[in-house]
């Protein structure tokens, strides 16, 4: 059985994922990557395996096959998201379940799974994605800010029930990144969804990175159910 510590991550073929994925295996760690696409990155420390989140039977599979190989896991960073970023009235049903599905039900679905194989190793770490639009309210993405209103009580209460495994759940709520997920957004309306901030600049990857590996270290054991916010959001 492999001493090196193991990672997974979701919404890893880009974006923050791709990002965090790459600084993991750059600081020695083996990572199972997973999302609804193949995934360019080569590395012999990675693995990707095309699943969509919201997919119980191909979790399973995902699972099942860490287990068999590196037999243990250490973290799952649930970063795989997506935005529905429109008014209400202009939201069809279809784009809030497929909100609801990747992000409220990816999430306790691949925190589950992942719990059951970090109580069998003694503990884990478990880091979550929220936003800064749920305590902005942001208007025009009522589906996502109440999504991931909902990964953040995940996050507390999970907390709670894997306390006593050694598992701790906590999440990141990053401000604006330059990724594909903002892309369709106006510019104005991220400007004065900066203006905003107390810190009212876009954030980097490495601004999430920082948060992540914060969670991830063994001096956090004491740190659970916590939202961070970046950019002086509160
Ligand atoms: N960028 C921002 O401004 C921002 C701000 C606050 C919070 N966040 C959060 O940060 C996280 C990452 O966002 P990002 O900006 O990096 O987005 P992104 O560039 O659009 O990347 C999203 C990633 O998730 C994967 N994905 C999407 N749906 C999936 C599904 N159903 N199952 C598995 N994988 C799926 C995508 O790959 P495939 O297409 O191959 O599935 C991709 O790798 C999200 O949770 C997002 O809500 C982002």
């Amino acid at each position: 059985m492999s001493e090196q510590r193991t990672a997974m991550v979701t919404g890893a073929r880009k974006g923050i994922g791709r990002h965090l994925v790459e600084h993991l295996l750059a600081s020695g760690w083996h990572v199972t990557g997973c999302s609804r696409k193949a995934s360019e990155l080569r590395h012999d420390n990675y693995t990707h395996f095309e699943a969509d989140v919201s997919d119980e039977k191909a979790a399973k599979t995902l699972f099942k096959s860490i287990r068999k190989g590196a037999g243990r896991l250490d973290a799952l960073i649930n970063n795989a998201g997506i935005a529905g970023m429109n008014h209400a009235l202009l939201t069809p049903m279809d784009a809030v379940e497929r909100v609801l599905r990747t992000n409220v039900m990816g999430t306790f679905l691949y925190s589950r799974e992942a719990a059951k194989l970090m109580k069998r190793g003694g503990g884990g770490r478990i880091v979550n994605f929220s936003t800064v639009a749920v305590p902005m309210a942001l208007e025009g993405e009522a589906a996502y800010a109440a999504s991931k209103a909902a990964v953040e009580s995940l996050t507390r209460v999970l907390a709670r029930e894997f306390g006593s495994f050694g598992i701790t759940v906590n999440a990141v709520g990053p401000t604006p990144i330059d990724t594909d997920l903002i892309r369709a957004v106006p510019e104005d309306k991220i400007r004065g969804l900066l203006s905003r901030q107390a810190l009212p600049r876009l954030g980097e990857y490495a601004d999430v990175t920082n948060v992540v590996d914060f969670f991830l270290r063994p001096e956090s054991a004491f740190v659970t159910g916590q939202v961070i916010y970046l950019g002086g959001v509160s």
